[in-house]
Protein backbone atom coordinates (compact mmCIF):
# COMPACT_ATOMS: atom_id res chain seq x y z
CA UNK A 1 0.00 0.00 0.00
CA UNK A 2 1.02 3.68 -1.10
CA UNK A 3 -0.01 6.67 0.46
CA UNK A 4 1.90 8.11 -2.68
CA UNK A 5 0.45 11.12 -4.88
CA UNK A 6 2.72 13.18 -7.18
CA UNK A 7 2.74 16.64 -9.12
CA UNK A 8 5.63 18.78 -10.22
CA UNK A 9 4.91 21.25 -7.32
CA UNK A 10 3.83 18.72 -4.59
CA UNK A 11 4.00 15.53 -2.80
CA UNK A 12 2.76 12.90 -0.72
CA UNK A 13 4.29 10.09 0.74
CA UNK A 14 3.83 7.64 4.02
CA UNK A 15 5.75 9.43 6.61
CA UNK A 16 9.50 8.50 6.75
CA UNK A 17 11.53 7.20 9.08
CA UNK A 18 15.53 7.85 9.85
CA UNK A 19 17.56 5.21 10.39
CA UNK A 20 20.90 6.53 11.58
CA UNK A 21 20.45 9.62 13.73
CA UNK A 22 22.50 11.75 16.28
CA UNK A 23 20.91 13.28 18.90
CA UNK A 24 23.06 13.99 21.55
CA UNK A 25 21.56 14.71 25.06
CA UNK A 26 20.68 17.08 27.38
CA UNK A 27 19.80 20.49 26.60
CA UNK A 28 20.51 19.63 23.35
CA UNK A 29 17.44 17.67 22.82
CA UNK A 30 15.06 20.38 22.53
CA UNK A 31 16.41 21.45 19.60
CA UNK A 32 17.54 18.18 17.54
CA UNK A 33 13.81 16.08 18.60
CA UNK A 34 11.57 18.93 17.77
CA UNK A 35 13.54 18.70 14.33
CA UNK A 36 13.18 15.49 13.95
CA UNK A 37 9.91 14.54 16.09
CA UNK A 38 8.58 17.15 12.88
CA UNK A 39 9.37 15.17 9.85
CA UNK A 40 9.73 11.39 10.84
CA UNK A 41 7.61 9.18 12.80
CA UNK A 42 10.41 6.83 13.95
CA UNK A 43 14.48 7.08 14.28
CA UNK A 44 17.21 4.82 15.31
CA UNK A 45 19.36 7.26 17.65
CA UNK A 46 23.02 6.09 17.56
CA UNK A 47 24.59 5.58 21.15
CA UNK A 48 28.08 7.15 20.93
CA UNK A 49 27.37 9.67 24.38
CA UNK A 50 29.73 10.35 26.97
CA UNK A 51 29.80 7.61 27.95
CA UNK A 52 28.66 5.95 25.39
CA UNK A 53 25.38 3.48 25.93
CA UNK A 54 26.53 0.32 26.61
CA UNK A 55 23.69 -0.90 28.71
CA UNK A 56 19.77 -1.77 28.63
CA UNK A 57 19.73 0.37 31.61
CA UNK A 58 21.51 3.64 30.04
CA UNK A 59 19.11 3.09 27.34
CA UNK A 60 16.07 2.97 28.75
CA UNK A 61 17.07 6.25 31.04
CA UNK A 62 18.03 8.01 27.55
CA UNK A 63 14.97 7.00 25.77
CA UNK A 64 13.48 8.83 28.93
CA UNK A 65 14.89 12.05 28.23
CA UNK A 66 13.70 11.93 24.66
CA UNK A 67 10.74 11.11 25.25
CA UNK A 68 10.30 14.51 27.63
CA UNK A 69 11.93 16.38 24.70
CA UNK A 70 9.29 15.59 22.24
CA UNK A 71 7.25 18.82 21.31
CA UNK A 72 3.32 18.90 22.48
CA UNK A 73 1.09 17.62 19.44
CA UNK A 74 4.27 15.43 18.20
CA UNK A 75 4.26 11.94 18.13
CA UNK A 76 7.85 10.51 17.69
CA UNK A 77 9.33 7.01 18.37
CA UNK A 78 13.31 6.74 19.38
CA UNK A 79 14.63 3.30 18.39
CA UNK A 80 17.55 2.68 20.82
CA UNK A 81 21.18 1.04 20.00
CA UNK A 82 23.35 -0.59 22.58
CA UNK A 83 27.36 0.88 21.71
CA UNK A 84 29.23 -2.36 20.78
CA UNK A 85 32.66 -2.61 23.04
CA UNK A 86 35.60 -5.44 23.73
CA UNK A 87 33.44 -6.23 26.80
CA UNK A 88 29.72 -5.97 26.02
CA UNK A 89 28.66 -9.34 27.26
CA UNK A 90 26.45 -11.51 25.29
CA UNK A 91 23.52 -11.68 28.31
CA UNK A 92 22.81 -7.94 27.69
CA UNK A 93 22.15 -8.39 24.50
CA UNK A 94 19.16 -11.01 25.12
CA UNK A 95 18.19 -8.50 27.98
CA UNK A 96 18.29 -6.07 25.35
CA UNK A 97 16.08 -7.99 22.58
CA UNK A 98 13.84 -8.64 25.98
CA UNK A 99 13.21 -5.12 26.76
CA UNK A 100 11.33 -4.23 23.13
CA UNK A 101 13.01 -1.01 23.25
CA UNK A 102 16.33 -1.73 21.40
CA UNK A 103 16.12 -2.36 17.99
CA UNK A 104 19.84 -2.64 17.25
CA UNK A 105 23.67 -2.88 18.18
CA UNK A 106 26.35 -0.26 16.90
CA UNK A 107 29.88 -1.55 16.15
CA UNK A 108 32.30 1.63 15.93
CA UNK A 109 35.82 0.51 15.11
CA UNK A 110 38.01 1.99 18.64
CA UNK A 111 38.93 5.70 17.32
CA UNK A 112 36.98 5.86 13.99
CA UNK A 113 34.74 8.68 14.46
CA UNK A 114 33.22 10.95 17.66
CA UNK A 115 32.99 9.23 20.79
CA UNK A 116 34.35 6.12 19.60
CA UNK A 117 37.17 5.36 21.69
CA UNK A 118 35.82 2.62 24.05
CA UNK A 119 34.48 0.66 20.54
CA UNK A 120 36.12 -2.83 19.08
CA UNK A 121 39.62 -3.25 19.03
CA UNK A 122 39.40 -5.86 17.24
CA UNK A 123 35.64 -7.57 15.82
CA UNK A 124 37.35 -11.46 16.77
CA UNK A 125 36.87 -10.27 20.51
CA UNK A 126 32.74 -9.70 19.50
CA UNK A 127 31.89 -12.79 18.14
CA UNK A 128 30.35 -14.32 21.33
CA UNK A 129 28.20 -11.03 20.88
CA UNK A 130 27.41 -11.45 17.42
CA UNK A 131 26.76 -15.05 17.72
CA UNK A 132 23.56 -14.30 20.68
CA UNK A 133 22.75 -11.30 18.11
CA UNK A 134 21.83 -13.91 15.32
CA UNK A 135 20.12 -15.77 17.86
CA UNK A 136 18.25 -13.15 19.18
CA UNK A 137 17.52 -11.64 15.66
CA UNK A 138 19.33 -8.43 16.39
CA UNK A 139 20.96 -6.57 13.94
CA UNK A 140 24.40 -5.23 13.53
CA UNK A 141 24.97 -1.72 12.63
CA UNK A 142 28.47 -0.56 11.09
CA UNK A 143 30.85 2.53 11.54
CA UNK A 144 32.57 0.49 8.41
CA UNK A 145 35.92 2.45 8.13
CA UNK A 146 39.29 1.22 9.05
CA UNK A 147 41.43 3.00 11.80
CA UNK A 148 44.80 2.24 10.77
CA UNK A 149 46.40 5.34 10.35
CA UNK A 150 48.63 4.64 7.13
CA UNK A 151 45.13 3.56 5.52
CA UNK A 152 44.79 7.05 3.49
CA UNK A 153 41.29 8.74 5.14
CA UNK A 154 39.61 8.10 1.17
CA UNK A 155 39.96 4.53 1.51
CA UNK A 156 39.05 3.40 4.54
CA UNK A 157 35.47 2.86 3.64
CA UNK A 158 36.74 0.22 0.49
CA UNK A 159 39.52 -1.33 3.18
CA UNK A 160 36.69 -2.23 5.89
CA UNK A 161 34.85 -4.07 3.50
CA UNK A 162 37.67 -5.96 1.90
CA UNK A 163 39.22 -6.50 5.50
CA UNK A 164 36.51 -6.87 7.86
CA UNK A 165 32.75 -7.01 6.00
CA UNK A 166 33.53 -9.23 3.29
CA UNK A 167 35.22 -12.00 6.07
CA UNK A 168 32.18 -11.30 8.52
CA UNK A 169 29.95 -11.80 6.38
CA UNK A 170 31.32 -15.10 5.01
CA UNK A 171 31.75 -16.21 8.70
CA UNK A 172 28.01 -15.21 9.34
CA UNK A 173 26.10 -15.47 6.30
CA UNK A 174 22.87 -15.53 8.40
CA UNK A 175 23.92 -12.21 10.53
CA UNK A 176 21.58 -8.65 9.46
CA UNK A 177 23.88 -5.98 9.30
CA UNK A 178 23.72 -2.49 7.90
CA UNK A 179 26.26 -0.49 6.54
CA UNK A 180 25.93 2.91 7.58
CA UNK A 181 26.63 6.14 5.78
CA UNK A 182 27.81 4.84 2.88
CA UNK A 183 30.19 6.92 0.80
CA UNK A 184 31.66 4.78 -2.43
CA UNK A 185 31.07 2.77 -5.27
CA UNK A 186 32.58 -0.19 -3.69
CA UNK A 187 29.82 0.01 -0.50
CA UNK A 188 27.16 0.16 -3.23
CA UNK A 189 28.72 -3.26 -5.07
CA UNK A 190 29.25 -4.97 -1.85
CA UNK A 191 25.25 -4.52 -0.87
CA UNK A 192 24.03 -5.26 -4.33
CA UNK A 193 26.14 -8.61 -4.12
CA UNK A 194 24.62 -9.89 -1.27
CA UNK A 195 21.62 -11.30 0.20
CA UNK A 196 18.83 -8.81 1.58
CA UNK A 197 20.30 -9.79 4.82
CA UNK A 198 22.98 -6.83 4.29
CA UNK A 199 21.77 -3.58 3.79
CA UNK A 200 22.71 -0.19 3.70
CA UNK A 201 21.94 3.52 4.77
CA UNK A 202 22.56 6.65 2.67
CA UNK A 203 22.88 10.13 3.94
CA UNK A 204 21.55 13.06 2.38
CA UNK A 205 24.50 14.88 2.49
CA UNK A 206 26.18 12.20 0.74
CA UNK A 207 24.30 12.42 -2.03
CA UNK A 208 24.33 15.95 -2.39
CA UNK A 209 27.84 16.79 -2.04
CA UNK A 210 31.67 15.45 -2.85
CA UNK A 211 34.44 16.05 -1.89
CA UNK A 212 35.29 19.11 -4.02
CA UNK A 213 32.35 20.47 -1.71
CA UNK A 214 34.46 20.05 1.35
CA UNK A 215 37.89 21.51 0.06
CA UNK A 216 37.62 22.77 -3.64
CA UNK A 217 37.85 27.35 -3.30
CA UNK A 218 38.51 26.69 0.95
CA UNK A 219 38.20 24.50 3.81
CA UNK A 220 34.78 23.95 4.60
CA UNK A 221 34.66 22.58 8.00
CA UNK A 222 30.63 22.60 8.04
CA UNK A 223 31.03 19.50 5.18
CA UNK A 224 33.12 17.68 7.29
CA UNK A 225 31.34 14.56 8.53
CA UNK A 226 32.53 10.68 8.51
CA UNK A 227 33.27 8.80 6.25
CA UNK A 228 34.35 11.65 4.49
CA UNK A 229 33.03 12.71 1.22
CA UNK A 230 34.63 11.14 -1.46
CA UNK A 231 34.82 12.14 -4.96
CA UNK A 232 31.82 12.78 -7.47
CA UNK A 233 32.25 8.97 -9.42
CA UNK A 234 31.59 7.49 -5.73
CA UNK A 235 28.40 10.61 -5.41
CA UNK A 236 27.09 9.07 -8.48
CA UNK A 237 26.97 5.45 -7.71
CA UNK A 238 25.05 6.57 -4.33
CA UNK A 239 21.98 8.50 -6.20
CA UNK A 240 21.99 5.32 -8.13
CA UNK A 241 21.43 3.24 -5.57
CA UNK A 242 19.38 5.53 -3.88
CA UNK A 243 17.15 5.98 -6.76
CA UNK A 244 17.49 2.34 -7.44
CA UNK A 245 14.59 0.56 -5.95
CA UNK A 246 16.18 -1.41 -4.70
CA UNK A 247 15.56 -2.51 -1.02
CA UNK A 248 18.45 -2.90 0.32
CA UNK A 249 19.36 1.07 0.31
CA UNK A 250 17.22 2.83 2.65
CA UNK A 251 17.16 6.48 4.44
CA UNK A 252 19.43 7.47 7.68
CA UNK A 253 20.32 10.74 7.66
CA UNK A 254 23.48 10.79 10.24
CA UNK A 255 22.43 14.35 11.03
CA UNK A 256 25.09 14.76 14.04
CA UNK A 257 25.05 18.48 15.30
CA UNK A 258 28.42 19.86 16.76
CA UNK A 259 28.86 23.65 18.66
CA UNK A 260 29.75 25.84 15.96
CA UNK A 261 32.76 26.33 18.18
CA UNK A 262 33.97 22.84 17.91
CA UNK A 263 33.50 23.00 13.82
CA UNK A 264 34.76 25.81 13.56
CA UNK A 265 38.26 25.10 14.87
CA UNK A 266 41.96 23.98 14.02
CA UNK A 267 40.47 20.52 15.12
CA UNK A 268 37.06 20.57 13.79
CA UNK A 269 35.01 18.05 14.55
CA UNK A 270 32.90 15.51 12.19
CA UNK A 271 29.30 15.79 11.60
CA UNK A 272 26.68 17.69 9.53
CA UNK A 273 23.39 18.69 10.88
CA UNK A 274 20.78 18.16 8.58
CA UNK A 275 17.58 17.30 10.72
CA UNK A 276 15.83 20.55 10.29
CA UNK A 277 15.44 20.18 6.12
CA UNK A 278 16.13 16.43 6.05
CA UNK A 279 13.35 15.05 4.06
CA UNK A 280 12.67 18.79 2.18
CA UNK A 281 16.54 18.03 0.92
CA UNK A 282 16.04 14.08 0.25
CA UNK A 283 13.06 15.22 -1.71
CA UNK A 284 15.32 17.96 -3.91
CA UNK A 285 17.67 14.83 -4.24
CA UNK A 286 15.22 12.51 -6.21
CA UNK A 287 13.59 15.66 -8.35
CA UNK A 288 17.07 16.38 -9.69
CA UNK A 289 17.24 12.85 -10.62
CA UNK A 290 13.36 12.75 -12.36
CA UNK A 291 12.87 9.95 -9.40
CA UNK A 292 10.20 11.59 -7.25
CA UNK A 293 8.43 8.38 -7.54
CA UNK A 294 11.37 6.67 -5.82
CA UNK A 295 11.80 8.68 -2.38
CA UNK A 296 8.61 6.72 -0.62
CA UNK A 297 10.52 3.11 -0.84
CA UNK A 298 14.22 4.61 -0.19
CA UNK A 299 12.48 7.09 2.95
CA UNK A 300 9.10 4.97 4.15
CA UNK A 301 9.32 1.28 3.43
CA UNK A 302 12.31 -0.31 3.19
CA UNK A 303 13.96 0.64 6.69
CA UNK A 304 10.64 -1.29 8.36
CA UNK A 305 10.25 -3.98 5.96
CA UNK A 306 14.74 -4.79 7.09
CA UNK A 307 13.91 -4.27 10.62
CA UNK A 308 10.50 -6.18 10.82
CA UNK A 309 8.35 -3.24 11.96
CA UNK A 310 5.39 -2.31 10.85
CA UNK A 311 5.27 1.04 7.48
CA UNK A 312 3.90 3.93 8.85
CA UNK A 313 -0.13 4.74 8.19
CA UNK A 314 0.04 8.38 8.41
CA UNK A 315 1.35 10.55 5.51
CA UNK A 316 3.20 13.84 5.00
CA UNK A 317 3.48 16.86 2.41
CA UNK A 318 5.97 18.07 0.56
CA UNK A 319 5.26 21.26 -1.58
CA UNK A 320 7.77 22.98 -4.00
CA UNK A 321 7.75 26.09 -1.85
CA UNK A 322 11.20 27.79 -1.33
CA UNK A 323 11.87 29.11 2.33
CA UNK A 324 15.28 30.03 3.99
CA UNK A 325 17.30 27.29 6.47
CA UNK A 326 17.96 29.76 9.49
CA UNK A 327 21.72 30.74 10.15
CA UNK A 328 21.45 28.88 13.28
CA UNK A 329 20.00 27.29 16.37
CA UNK A 330 20.05 26.78 19.50
CA UNK A 331 22.53 23.86 20.66
CA UNK A 332 22.82 23.56 24.61
CA UNK A 333 24.63 26.78 25.40
CA UNK A 334 25.97 27.09 21.79
CA UNK A 335 24.44 27.67 18.60
CA UNK A 336 24.40 24.76 16.13
CA UNK A 337 24.98 25.72 12.00
CA UNK A 338 22.82 23.62 10.17
CA UNK A 339 23.13 22.20 6.72
CA UNK A 340 22.14 24.84 4.02
CA UNK A 341 22.59 27.40 6.58
CA UNK A 342 21.02 30.79 5.25
CA UNK A 343 20.26 29.08 1.89
CA UNK A 344 16.97 28.40 0.40
CA UNK A 345 15.71 25.09 0.18
CA UNK A 346 13.22 24.18 -2.91
CA UNK A 347 10.86 21.46 -0.83
CA UNK A 348 8.74 22.56 2.28
CA UNK A 349 7.22 20.77 4.52
CA UNK A 350 3.44 20.74 4.30
CA UNK A 351 1.50 21.77 8.17
CA UNK A 352 -1.17 19.60 7.54
CA UNK A 353 -0.53 15.92 6.71
O1 LIG B 1 30.22 12.74 10.76
C1 LIG B 1 29.99 11.99 11.70
N1 LIG B 1 29.52 12.44 12.89
N2 LIG B 1 30.22 10.69 11.53
C2 LIG B 1 30.14 9.83 12.56
O2 LIG B 1 30.40 8.69 12.34
C3 LIG B 1 29.80 10.29 13.93
C4 LIG B 1 29.06 11.55 13.89
C5 LIG B 1 28.97 12.22 15.24
O3 LIG B 1 28.56 11.56 16.22
O4 LIG B 1 29.28 13.40 15.33
ZN1 LIG C 1 26.42 8.39 12.76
Amino acid sequence: MTNALMTDQSIRITQPDDWHLHLRDGAALTTTVAHTAERFARAIVMPNLKPPITSVAAARDYRARILDAIPQGLSFEPLMTLYLTDDLSPDEITAARESGLIIAVKYYPAGATTNSDSGVTEISKSYSVIERMIDEGMPLLLHGEVTNPEIDIFDREQCFIDEVLDPLTQRYPELKVVLEHITTKNAVDFVNSQKDNIAATITVHHLLYNRNDLLAGGVRPHFYCLPILKRNTHQQALLNAASSGSRQFFLGTDSAPHEQDRKESDCGCAGIYSAPAAIELYAEVFESLNALDKLEGFASFFGPDFYGLPRNKNSINLTKTPWTMDQDFQFDNSCVIPIRAGETISWQLGKDS
